[in-house]
């Protein structure tokens, strides 16, 4: 079992997709653990986005992202956090294969929906910068027995 951090930007927010977005999650087969609305204050969007602090196009993505509330949300299940990031598609909604998040929703660089961590370390930095430990909730549906088999962990 995997967890991985994702994020309704303000752009999906402010276009009523969050519900859809996060069904299409639900529907694949991952268990929602935790979800909380808040709004990002650039000392939290320089640490979600350490990585880039430095890159030209950092101020505007500062400004997308402080610009409007956000869902942020910790998924769980087997290989979510590629499995997440293959669902979100390419960062450029141009360049996102339809069927996609992105690709279905976005025509946008920047404003393209949804966050996925990329990789179990940055999952448990995101997770740790947007959750207490206690917030996070574990439990088996009982549908899992026909979600797949037995011996798939
Ligand atoms: P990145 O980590 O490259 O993409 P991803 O979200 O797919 O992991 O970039 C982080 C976010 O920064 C991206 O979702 C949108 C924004 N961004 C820009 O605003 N301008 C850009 O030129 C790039 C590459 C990204
Ligand atoms: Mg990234």
């Amino acid at each position: 079992m995997q967890r991985t951090f994702i994020l309704f930007k303000p752009d999906c927010v402010q276009r009523r997709l969050v519900g859809r977005i996060l069904a299409r999650f639900e529907d694949k087969g991952l268990n929602v653990v935790a979800v909380k609305m808040l709004r990002i204050t650039p000392e939290l969007s320089k640490q979600h986005y350490a990585e880039h602090v430095q890159k030209a196009w950092y101020p505007t993505l500062e400004g997308f992202i402080t610009g409007g509330p956000v869902v942020a949300a910790v998924l769980e299940g087997l290989e979510a956090i590629r499995v997440v990031r293959d669902m979100l598609g390419a960062t450029n909604g141009l360049n996102a294969a339809p069927g996609t998040v992105r690709g279905d929703y976005s025509s946008s660089r920047q404003m393209n929906l949804v966050h996925g961590s990329d990789g179990p370390e940055a999952a448990q930095r995101e997770m740790a910068l947007y959750f207490k430990p206690e917030e996070l909730l574990a439990y088996e549906p009982t549908i899992t027995k026909w979600m797949r088999a037995a011996d798939e962990q």
